[in-house]
């Protein structure tokens, strides 16, 4: 039996859509712990492109998907998901937990106006709607798949909910009237279409775990976005980190057998916070272009830059770290120099732990080991195929951070694919 959780150690847009792909090949179950439609996984088979943003990558090749009780969903881009799936002949199989909270109409237009308030202090958000959604799960007014399946209870939390909601619109001049009729129509209708997937998935994981069978758990965003560890406020409202997969799924974290954590060859972000190792020369542009760094889910340019180690173990220290997989080695193809950030000059002294205040990080310098590059990786099969400078780079990264790398992924497609 393997339980393998794989988890974004940067900002997000890794490449974990491909990985989770091409690891689902024996298992039972590809489960998603957190976050909701603000992730975006490309997968890429046979020159056919997929975008998901909710359902779990697996369920491309047919694995059945989970979506725990860890995610919020809207249930509108979840159903568009499942028939834009359909119409490619893709037989969907999910399942759907009843504790997974669900993305409401007032949680997209308050988070739009949150970040309007915010001005030239806003997090850069998807904006749809994630973080209100965590927050009325943590003060206790959401609302659960559970519920859109029950017309008398739905409509009780929101006669409860609904006023609350016209309240803060007041507050943050939202214009629009809440018609809560016409809300719990539309959220009964969701519930209908999405009736036969929702469940307590908590117990068929278990069962899955104790019948000895391979799950899958596919994280979405990265460390750097986890709302306790991550570059907080701009941060993403979910524990994006191992222990997060525990809760956002309802299994003991004893079960877990490997943690894979997927690096990108580089550093993007989307979004405002600090990125110490940014880059916004013709490198930074070469990054970009030649990586598609253009987010899934909002068509925003990607910021990138070098590859930043205090970020990375930092990463693999929170989520126990047991395998590596380093994507899209092949964007850095045709650069003469390559460096890598392994520490910061914080207050004139040099460390490698990750400062907590935002503020503090932006106060960090780089320091860099500086590598040659290489002019292309093309049909390589093994690591002894790579240019001497390649392997370097990736020998560089294992010692750093103390963990071995063992999937190296070298484009787009599932054969480019190297496993070391
Ligand atoms: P939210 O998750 O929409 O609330 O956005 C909070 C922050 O997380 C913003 O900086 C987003 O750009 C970022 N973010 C959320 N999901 C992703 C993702 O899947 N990839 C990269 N960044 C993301």
């Amino acid at each position: 039996m393997t339980v393998k959780l794989v988890i974004g150690t940067q900002w997000g847009d890794e490449g974990k859509g491909k990985i989770v792909d091409y690891l689902s090949k024996n298992v039972e179950y590809v489960i998603r712990f957190q976050g909701g439609n603000n992730a975006g996984h490309t997968i890429i088979v046979n020159k056919e492109e997929y975008k998901l943003h909710i359902i779990p990558s697996g369920v491309i090749s047919g694995k059945i998907g989970i979506i725990g009780n860890g995610c919020v969903i809207d249930p509108e881009i979840l159903s568009n998901e499942i028939k834009s799936l359909e119409k490619r002949d893709i037989d969907v199989k999910l399942l759907i937990s009843n504790r997974a909270h669900i993305i409401m109409p007032y949680h997209k237009l308050l988070d739009g106006a949150e970040e309007r308030y915010l001005a030239d202090q806003k997090i850069g958000t998807t904006k749809r709607g994630i973080g209100p959604c965590y927050s009325d799960k943590i003060s206790r007014n959401g609302i659960r798949a559970g519920d859109i399946l029950n017309t008398s209870r739905l409509q009780k939390k929101l006669e409860r909910v609904i006023p609350i909601k016209q309240k803060m619109f007041e507050v943050y001049k939202i214009d629009e009237k809440l018609d809560q009729k016409e809300i719990l129509n539309l959220y009964v209708n969701f519930g209908k279409q999405l009736k036969k997937y929702i469940s307590d998935t908590h117990i068929i994981i278990q069962n899955a775990v104790n019948q000895e069978k391979n799950l899958l758990f596919e994280g979405a965003q990265g460390t750097m976005l986890d709302v306790d560890y991550g570059t907080y406020p701009y941060a993403t409202s979910s524990h994006v980190i191992a222990g997060g997969a525990s809760i956002g799924v309802g299994i003991p974290p004893k079960n877990f057998t490997e943690i894979i954590g997927i690096v990108k060859a580089y550093t993007t972000r989307v979004g405002e916070g600090p990125m110490t190792t940014e880059l916004t020369d013709n490198v930074g542009q070469h990054l970009q272009r030649v990586g598609h760094e253009f987010g899934t889910t909002t068509s925003r340019p990607r910021r990138c830059g070098w590859l930043d180690l205090v970020v990375v173990k930092h990463s693999c220290d929170l989520s126990g770290i047991t395998k590596i997989a380093l994507t899209k080695l092949d964007v850095l193809n045709g650069l003469k120099k390559i460096k890598i950030c392994m520490g910061y000059e914080f207050k004139g002294e040099m460390t490698d732990i990750y400062p907590y205040d935002v503020d503090d990080v932006a106060d960090c310098k780089p320091i860099y080991k500086e590598f040659k590059g290489w002019d292309k990786i093309e049909n390589i099969d093994s690591f002894s195929d790579l240019p001497k400078s390649a392997q370097d780079y990736i020998l560089f990264i294992q010692e750093y951070l103390k963990t071995p790398i063992s999937i190296v992924s070298v484009g787009p497609e599932r054969n480019e694919t190297m496993i070391i």
